[in-house]
């Protein structure tokens, strides 16, 4: 960080009495974990895609709702709250609760912010995930960097009524209305009931796919600035209620600056984290952060729809094992032996007991011009001790198979 600017993702913002972000928080900006093949945040983000391509097909037999991750997180004060209508004197704006990189620019606290403009640009059905900032204790729940996914769908008169008998004959909205609890002021009644109807069951047929048939849920009535019908889904999990999102009716205001006033729309926003912690029973909300392959390994499925069997880390002590051979000629040009099937290998013999393997040392022969490498294979199991000896079997056996297989020559 500069002393008069600081910079995020390449651009440089003047700092001012409003800058709040620090080193730490700077430098997690742009790991993306959401957009990083395998990492539990991706394959929820991906279960999640899946399910809305699979079950919401447009008219052209095109997925209708259009996918967005790599929205950048720097956005103004402006998106992230006014645009939403969250007032000048709201709690939620406090320089302690956010990370401002001065006084018109911040790190997002929400997806939400990108509403108006994903709206604006003309789509109808849209879901966007991204990493979101909020100043925050850390413990085993708390983090101040967290992934949200948000999904808004709008509706015009036909689209909401075409089910209807007679449909043709109801409108969305009405001159003169007041605001209830049920309703904003210039709503029709069967409107958003239609609305919060399919609302509703659009979250509860996400939740059952993602948790099975059998998951327990419930609505909570809440309030947020920029929706109202508003409501938080509860999930049961190992006998409490949890709550995984909020959601309701989009303001009209929002929706008419964003040039759509003549439709009405829904939009949810749920925590990534959240979820992905109860699907897969992971205790700790740091461990999303960790770069430990014994964590991270456990996630890398073939189908992201196979169940995965999460085990928190491993108590038992390494062993390890090097491993080096000559290359076959020609190999790193494109052709013959490259790392990465190395490391295909090692996985597919080694499977759970090897937790992480990596090249040591790489050598060019002076003369002949060949070149040999050396890979480090850390073996780890999660439930036992393991024996010198059974690893040997194992680590024999990648010897051998490397050599038949991948065309080098053993220097054991
Ligand atoms: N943005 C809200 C939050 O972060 C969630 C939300 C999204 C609520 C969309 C309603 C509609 O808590």
């Amino acid at each position: 960080i500069g002393r008069d600017s600081v910079e995020v993702l390449g651009h440089s913002y003047p700092r001012d009495d409003f800058t709040n972000v620090t080193p730490k928080i700077l430098a997690k900006v742009g790991r993306n974990l959401h957009n990083q093949p395998h990492h539990p945040l991706w394959l929820i983000k991906e279960r999640i895609k899946a399910h809305f391509y699979s079950s919401y097909i447009g008219r052209w037999g095109n997925p209708l709702f259009s996918v967005h991750d790599n929205l950048s997180p720097v956005v103004t004060v402006e998106q992230n709250f006014d645009s939403l209508l969250i007032p000048p004197d709201h709690p939620s704006r406090k320089r302690g609760d956010n990370y401002y990189l001065n006084r018109s620019t911040m790190l997002r606290a929400h997806t939400s912010a990108h509403q108006r403009e994903l709206v604006r640009s003309g789509l109808d059905a849209f879901l966007l995930a991204g990493d979101v900032y909020r100043r925050d204790e850390i413990d085993a729940s708390h983090y101040p960097v967290f992934h949200q996914m948000e999904g808004v769908r709008l509706f015009s008169n036909h689209e909401l009524f075409s089910e209807v008998r007679s449909g043709d004959l109801l409108s969305l909205f009405e001159r003169g209305g007041r605001r209830t609890p049920g309703k904003q002021e210039t709503h029709s009644l069967e409107a958003v009931k239609l609305l919060e109807f399919n609302l509703k069951q659009t979250l509860t047929r996400l939740v059952a796919q993602l948790f099975g048939e059998d998951v327990e849920i419930r609505w909570v009535d809440c309030y947020f600035p920029f929706t109202h019908p508003s409501f938080e889904m509860e999930v049961r999990f190992q006998g409490d209620w949890m709550e995984v999102l909020g959601c309701g009716v989009m303001e009209q205001e929002v929706l008419n600056s964003a040039g759509a006033d003549n439709k009405l729309g829904w939009a949810f926003g749920l925590g990534l984290e959240r979820l992905a912690m109860v699907l897969f029973g992971i205790p700790d909300i740091r461990l999303f952060w960790s770069q430990d392959e014994r964590f991270i390994k456990q996630f890398r499925v073939q189908d992201i729809h196979q169940p995965i069997d999460f085990q928190p880390l491993s108590k038992y002590p390494p062993l390890h094992n090097d491993i080096s051979f000559w290359l076959p000629d020609g190999a790193g040009e494109g052709e013959g032996f490259v790392d990465n099937d190395f490391y295909e290998l090692v996985r597919s013999i080694g499977g759970d007991l090897v937790e992480k393997v990596t090249l040591v040392d790489e050598f060019t022969h002076p003369k002949t011009g060949r070149r040999s490498q050396c890979y480090r294979i850390i073996y780890r199991h999660m439930e036992r001790t393991l024996t010198q000896q059974e690893v040997r079997l194992v680590h024999e056996q990648i010897e051998r198979t490397a050599e038949s297989e991948l065309g080098v020559q053993g220097r054991y």
